[in-house]
């Protein structure tokens, strides 16, 4: 378990975790509505240890964050994360991507990435602060703002 210095400490998710991470979903007010039926399967996929790892922030005995990584080939791929908007800014958020790249590190993968919608600046500013460059960008049909790709290698680190 990793321990954070604003009292939260990281763990491995437990199967009882699951409503407290989709209401984590619900209270996010960057999500739509269909964000928590995307996010429970990305987490039921993501806990199985073949697929990847999802890692659980906990303050005061409940969840307050979680990151949800996938193994792509030698890439992992960050499906979500998210931290309750009380606990945010006291470095959560980047204590759990820096877990993630650990199980990447474990791992030997050889990079970490993420998709994230053009129009989320604070999450792409959240990335680049944890070291992600942009590696691409989407356009979507239809209007919207299409996603950005983002980037870690991570051999160079090792
Ligand atoms: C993005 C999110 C996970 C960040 O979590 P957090 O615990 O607040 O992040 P941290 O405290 O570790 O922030 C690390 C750095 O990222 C950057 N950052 C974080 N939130 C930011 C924001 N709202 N605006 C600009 N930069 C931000 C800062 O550089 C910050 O360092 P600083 O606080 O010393 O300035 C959180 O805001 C969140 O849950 N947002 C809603 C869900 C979401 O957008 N998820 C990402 C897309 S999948």
């Amino acid at each position: 378990m990793t321990l954070l210095p604003v009292s939260a400490a990281i763990r491995e998710l437990r199967e009882t975790d699951l409503p407290e991470l989709l209401q984590l979903v619900r209270d996010a007010e960057s999500f739509g509505p269909k964000a928590v039926d995307t996010e429970r399967l990305d987490i039921k996929r993501d806990a199985i240890p073949d697929f990847g790892r999802v890692f659980v922030a906990e303050a005061e005995k409940t969840p307050v964050g979680y990151i949800s990584v996938r193994r792509d080939g030698d890439i992992a791929v960050i499906d979500g994360v998210i931290v309750a908007r009380k606990h945010r800014r006291r470095g959560i958020g980047r204590a759990l991507v820096e877990r993630a790249v650990a199980f990447a590190r474990e791992s030997s993968m050889r990079e970490i990435s993420v998709e994230t919608g053009a129009d989320m600046k604070e999450a792409i500013e959240f990335y680049m602060s944890c070291g992600f460059r942009i590696s691409g960008y989407e356009q979507h049909s239809g209007g919207s703002e299409g996603q950005v790709h983002l980037r870690r290698g991570l051999q160079a680190e090792r």
